[in-house]
């Protein structure tokens, strides 16, 4: 092949390469896997399964993740443990006296560590098990659901490798626990405070991966690696429910309590222990969620925080996500109502009806499509929601498993069968994870541009296609 015609269809690739709806990360959720493998799906949501695929490809182009990539080691001396730091803690060396000669490692253990809400410290970002494990769920949920929506193996062992680089390979695996979860830095510090529990909300996501592979009798989900993983998951439920500062996560009455009822619940259906997840996911609605909402709809314990949009749309998440694995295990929480008489719709509506000011509106996006799944929308007020703020939100995976909800006539007016090819995208060629740690306040939106990646990538395709 002349240089030319090389260079014609590397171009020609380049310009054709579909691109790809920047990623996000959903603070959390939990799939029906059986709603996954039947695929009778409406054909309203071929875009969003398109996307569900790209997203899959594009996270997969990282990873493997482990904890012991992390070049800090854990007071422990064992980099298998999980390690992060609070991300809204700071150094305040002024009781210190010289401190202009003091090196990075004695600020984070001789200055007192003070919390500034809502302002993420960036040195965090130098531990990097928190992003590590996010874009893993991500990655092994994506995986998973492309495996059964494309049908095609190579998912299932991408998805495969990945749990067991993170979870079960001697040379990489996780310890199970957290003791070192969001540790508090300073001089009386360097032990792992409870909110590091949050850290691992998205072992929901790791979880629902897990059931979509086991019951769709994937072969690459050995029964070898589905009792290692059994037996792993065991071991950190009992962390979980034993460890002090997991209780103390347990108990906590905002945000925080609730995802650790996401995490604890899926895992014990992960460990074939319904009866477990069962009583885990009543404890949760007869505990916290009772205070929770007001008669307003409003969620005083986030709404009181420096950044309340967020929180809401955050907690909210995490009460879906409950509500979602008592569906699964037969605990019907969505007509459940708080001491007030509220319920998970009461807070949604008045989330709606609230200004985003500065903060991210899109984060309540996923929000809003559960409701209007789970409580139907006869009056199109969350359909109409969406329309408004982005007209194609059909494209978006969260759509797929929010049905029924109406696309708003999308689909019709695009032409239905075309998979995804978004419109609204917003990618920084070659970038890197872009997140916000996973930490008190959450993973807002965990961007990952890779078009130029992708086009590389089609374009040494259709090379090869040429040299074959
Ligand atoms: C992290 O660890 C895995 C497993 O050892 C390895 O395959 C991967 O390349 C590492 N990633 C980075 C960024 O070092
Ligand atoms: C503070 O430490 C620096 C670096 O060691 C040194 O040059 C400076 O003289 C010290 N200042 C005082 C007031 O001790
Ligand atoms: C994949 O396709 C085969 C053959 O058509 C079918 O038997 C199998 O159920 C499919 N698997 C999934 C996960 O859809
Ligand atoms: C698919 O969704 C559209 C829009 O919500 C709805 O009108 C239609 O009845 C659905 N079709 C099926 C087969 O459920």
């Amino acid at each position: 092949m002349s240089p030319n015609i090389f260079v014609f269809f590397s171009l020609l690739a380049i310009l054709f390469v579909r691109p790809v709806l920047s990623i996000t990360s959903y603070a959390n959720d939990f799939i029906d896997p059986a709603y996954i493998i039947a695929k009778s799906f409406n054909t309203t949501t071929d875009k969003a399964q398109g996307t569900v695929i790209d997203w899959a490809n594009n996270l997969n182009l990282d990873g493997p993740w482990s904890v012991v990539n992390k070049t800090a080691t854990p007071p422990s001396g064992d980099k298998h443990d999980y390690m992060s730091w609070a991300p809204y803690s700071w150094p305040d060396c002024s009781s210190v006296g010289n401190t202009t000669a003091l090196s990075d490692e004695e600020v984070w253990t001789t200055c007192p560590y003070v919390t500034r809400d809502g302002e993420f410290n960036p040195d965090v970002g130098l531990v990097t098990d928190s992003n590590a494990f996010q874009a893993m769920s991500d990655a092994v949920l994506y995986s998973a659901l492309a495996w059964v929506l494309g049908n095609q193996t190579a998912y299932a062992t991408t998805a495969a490798m990945q749990i067991r680089t993170w979870f079960l390979d001697t040379a990489t695996a996780m310890n199970p626990n957290l003791d070192y979860g969001q540790m508090k830095r300073g001089p009386t510090g360097q032990t792992g405070a409870h909110t590091g529990v949050l850290d691992l909300k998205c072992m929901t996501k790791v979880a629902n991966a897990i059931l979509i592979l086991r019951d769709s009798g994937s072969t690459e989900w050995t029964s070898e690696l589905d009792s290692q993983m059994v037996e792993w998951t065991k071991k950190y439920i009992s962390w979980l429910q034993t460890a002090s500062i997991a209780q103390e996560e347990g108990s906590a009455d905002n945000n925080h309590g609730t995802f650790y009822y996401n995490q604890l619940a899926s895992l014990q259906i992960l460990a074939n222990d319904k009866n477990g997840a069962y009583q885990t996911i009543k404890t949760y609605f007869e505990k916290q969620y009772l205070s929770q909402i007001d008669a307003q709809g409003d969620q005083p314990l986030e709404s009181a925080r420096t950044r309340p949009f967020h929180y809401r749309a955050y907690n909210l998440a995490a009460m879906i996500t409950n509500a979602r694995l008592g569906t699964y295990i037969g605990f019907n929480a969505w007509t459940l109502p708080t001491s007030a008489g509220s319920t998970i719709q009461t807070a949604a509506d008045h989330a709606m009806s609230l200004s985003a000011a500065s903060e991210q509106e899109s984060e309540l996006y996923p929000v809003v499509a559960a409701v209007g799944a789970v409580y139907g929308d006869p009056d199109n007020k969350y359909a109409g929601y969406l329309k408004q703020r982005e007209y194609n939100y059909a494209i978006q995976p969260y759509f797929l498993w929010n049905q029924p909800l109406s696309d708003s006539g999308y689909t019709r007016t695009t032409g239905g069968k075309a998979s995804a090819s978004a419109t609204t995208t917003t990618h920084k060629s070659g970038a890197t994870h872009k997140s916000s740690a996973s930490d008190t306040s959450g993973d807002v939106a965990l961007t990952h541009g890779r078009t130029v990646f992708q086009a590389g990538i089609v374009a040494i395709l259709a090379v090869s296609a040429f040299v074959l």
